[in-house]
């Protein structure tokens, strides 16, 4: 055992899985292992508990365990971190794995923003901030301070129907394909959800734009998901009329827009699982899970395709390997805490009270 990772590095993957395997045993229920449906198969089937970024949410501020090891990426394992009892530890085996859309949206760019909307309004009277879970936790934080709220793939919806019930506006940040295809869904018109492009004086739109605005999003997006096009969707059709589309919401308008189903990851296995044998399906979403609901539903005769011509991988959440997974269970049994993800406690109460107020509102 080694507090350095480099010597797993150089384990396969199957010494890798004795390891882990041995290292849960002796850890018993001190330990619960929390994957997105997003991880590698070497890793997922260690988990305890998988699932879409609400449902992981709440198994992390329901568990008991002392350690909560999250294979995700480092947004999850700060939510965990937040909601979770303050002796709990949570943590992340690969410290690199990020999210890059969180990353298109930090607490300097909001707070600038928030002042320069203010210069036309007045965003506490006005504005609800939203941040979309895919966000650091000091935007969570700056949420609950200025009467926000957090959301994920599977409550957008019933977030800003809260929202709008506070204040007439939303602010929502980081993904402006998630804000979009839900304010679609509530009738809100294209030209009253405007983008905010961070890098420009008033988010280079003019003050009319924004008093007409009912959501102003941010210019964030998935790399991964804006890789799916509707032209794929056509092209596919052409050969099979019959395939179902579904997709999730961080894919861009036109996508959604043509997709008989658009929800979460949770969503996504939920309606295929449910789906008549035989039936066809073109997905829109991560490689992982769509390679995943390929072989578990072939046997019933289900078709499950994935998108894109191209590999659209989340490489982030890729960085958590069975080698990573090894070093941090055998230092737990050591007793030592690798990786540990650490919110400060001033940005914990602001953070909850956003996090709390997604959790009473979600259905
Ligand atoms: P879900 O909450 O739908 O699993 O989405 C998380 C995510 O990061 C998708 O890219
Ligand atoms: Fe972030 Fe996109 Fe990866 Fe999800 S798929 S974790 S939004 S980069």
């Amino acid at each position: 055992m080694s507090t350095a990772i480099q010597p797993y590095t150089l384990l396969d993957d199957e010494d890798c899985e004795a390891r882990i395997l041995r290292a849960r045993e002796t850890l018993g229920d001190r330990l619960v292992m929390l994957c997105h449906h997003y991880q590698r198969d070497e890793v997922f089937k260690h988990a305890d508990f998988t699932g879409d970024s609400l449902k992981l949410s709440r198994q992390a501020a329901s568990s008991k365990a002392d350690y909560i090891v999250f294979c995700g990426v480092h947004f999850m394992a700060e939510v965990a971190d937040i909601l979770s009892r303050p002796d709990q530890v949570s943590i992340l085996p690969d410290m690199s794995a990020g999210c890059s859309m969180a990353d298109m949206a930090d607490l300097q760019n909001v707070e600038r923003a928030w002042q320069e909307l203010s210069e036309v309004l007045n965003p506490e009277e006005v504005i609800t901030p939203v941040t979309y879970i895919n966000s650091a936790a000091d935007l969570k934080g700056f949420c609950g301070e200025h009467g926000g709220i957090v959301c994920t793939s599977t409550n957008a919806r019933h977030v800003l129907e809260w929202c709008f019930q506070q204040r007439e506006k939303v602010l929502f940040f980081p993904d402006q394909h998630l804000g979009r295809n839900t304010g679609y869904t509530m009738d809100i018109p294209m030209d009253e959800m405007v983008v905010w492009d961070y890098d420009k004086p008033l988010g280079g739109l003019t003050i009319e734009q924004i008093q007409k605005a009912k959501i102003i999003l941010w210019k964030g997006f998935c790399s991964v998901h804006q890789m799916f096009q509707p032209e794929q969707i056509d092209n596919f059709k052409q050969k099979y009329p019959e395939t179902k589309i579904i997709s999730h919401p961080e894919s861009p308008f036109e996508v959604c827009h043509k997709s008989d189903y658009v929800g979460s990851t949770e969503y996504i296995i939920n309606t295929i699982a449910e789906a008549e044998p035989g039936t066809r399906w073109l997905v829109a979403t991560e490689l992982n899970l769509v390679n995943r609901l390929h072989e578990q539903f072939k046997h019933e005769g289900k078709n499950v395709h994935f998108m894109s011509p191209n590999v659209c991988m989340c490489s982030t959440m890729f960085r958590i390997d069975p080698q990573h997974l090894a070093w941090v269970l055998e230092n737990l049994v050591e007793g030592h805490v690798v990786n540990q993800v650490s919110v400060p406690g001033s940005v914990t109460e602001q953070a909850k009270l956003a996090l709390d107020r997604m959790l009473d509102v979600s259905p």
